[in-house]
């Protein structure tokens, strides 16, 4: 009796800590079958040359929006540097950059953190963080932003500055923020508002997630010019709503070495055509800013979307991709983010280059893949050293 209890209270009390709405069953997933990624018989100049712009202008029409033309060149001006951070193992080196190119507009605080071992220039990392750069290393030396009142280090678990520099790789890092606050405020602040006024917006009209890849891709103009970095093995990262923007601007942005996307779900990697977890109505609902007006619509009409997550992932290729998943994040839906891992496959075959090859999904805590590479890790919705351990071996096998 008490164990029933227990288990009453110890099941319901797991329910209520789920997002309202939340359908993890199996066996609720629709059938579908998935958009093709290329018509039989197409060759690898075909889809070079045609069909990859194809399929990224219906992503950008239908579902992140269009970057409006920006006149304005942006600007960047080195700040702080620190020659023996982390005991000298490490240089920081503190970067603005004004997305515009004036004092006014909206500025990327970029952290540069390179290991003093290095010989020349090396392949770095480049994220953006939720908080703000102080608290992805509990360091007195990095400049506060972004949340200043979050903790120093709060996040440095998910950041694993110590691990990726005795690597003798870099970190590059900007709070999100800076190019486009997360809110729903009708696209009046950050950078949406600084090129365009927001009454010359339409359907396509870029959303944030539009707006945090740009801003990536501003970030990387300057690391090409920035001589500790190798501009050509500059490998985008994100988790969560920022591992969507990763595969954003990993699609837009072939300057990108390589992408990583943790725990992207809905929106990212996941299959939307799987509705399982988080789905396009809810994202839609809770979230309207970071896509553009065209893909409210699709909400609990997946079929109709012009293509599926899977499509998003090909858009890498040759390039190595890694999405990872984490086994209790099934708002996430960790399968349909294998699904697509999956499924993006073809094109890198096209390609002449091995993708996935993998069929089956792999158990918990087991990385597979070659130039696609996937695992779920055990554990909640998060980044931890188990992740980075895997694409520090990615950088080390497919980058370096
Ligand atoms: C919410 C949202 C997800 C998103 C996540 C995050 O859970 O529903 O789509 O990935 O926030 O960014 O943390």
């Amino acid at each position: 009796m008490r164990f029933l209890l227990l288990f009453i209270l110890t099941l319901s009390s797991y329910l209520m800590a789920l997002p309202p709405g939340l359908h993890t069953a199996e066996s609720k997933v629709p059938d579908f079958e998935l958009p093709v990624l290329f018509p039989e018989g197409t060759s690898a100049a075909e889809w070079n040359d045609d069909l990859r712009a194809e399929t990224l202008t219906l992503f950008e029409k239908e579902m992140f929006g269009r970057v409006p033309a920006i006149s304005r060149k942006a600007s960047a001006k080195l700040g702080k540097k620190v020659p023996d951070f982390l005991n000298r193992k490490a240089v920081l080196q503190e970067v603005v950059v004004s997305l515009v190119g004036t004092e006014e507009g909206p500025k990327l605080n970029l952290l540069i953190i390179t290991p003093s071992s290095a010989k020349g220039p090396i392949p770095v990392f480049l994220g953006l963080n939720f908080k703000g750069n102080h608290t992805i290393h509990a360091s007195k030396e990095i400049t506060v932003g972004g949340k200043s009142q979050v903790a120093r280090g709060e996040r440095a678990g998910r950041w694993q500055v110590e691990k990726i520099i005795e690597r003798g790789y870099g970190l590059v890092t900007a709070f999100y923020g800076d190019i486009d606050l997360d809110k729903n405020d009708g696209f009046k602040d950050g950078i949406h508002g600084a090129v365009e006024s927001s009454d010359k917006r339409d359907g396509s009209s870029w959303g944030s997630i539009a707006a945090w890849v740009w801003g990536l891709s501003r970030g990387l103009d300057f690391l090409e010019t920035y001589e500790p970095v190798d501009g050509s093995k500059v490998v985008v990262f994100g988790h969560s709503r920022l591992g969507k923007t990763s595969l954003w601007a990993g699609a837009t942005d072939e300057r990108f070495a390589g992408v990583i996307s943790n725990n992207s779900g809905c929106g990212g990697a996941a299959l939307s055509r799987r509705a399982f977890g988080e789905t396009v109505g809810r994202i839609n609902e809770s979230f309207p800013h970071w896509f553009c007006k065209n893909f409210h619509a699709y909400g609990k009409r997946e079929k109709e979307l012009p293509f599926d997550q899977h499509q998003l992932v090909a858009l890498m290729a040759p390039r190595p991709v890694y999405i990872a998943s984490a086994q209790d994040d099934q708002w996430a839906d960790p399968k349909g983010e294998f699904l697509s891992a999956k499924h993006a496959d073809p094109v890198y075959r096209l390609l002449g280059k091995d993708g996935l090859d993998q069929e089956e999904m792999p158990k918990v805590d087991q990385p597979v893949g070659k130039k696609i590479r996937y695992h779920m890790r055990s554990g909640k919705h998060d980044v931890k050293a188990y992740d980075w351990d895997q694409y520090l071996r990615m950088m080390d096998e497919l980058i370096r």
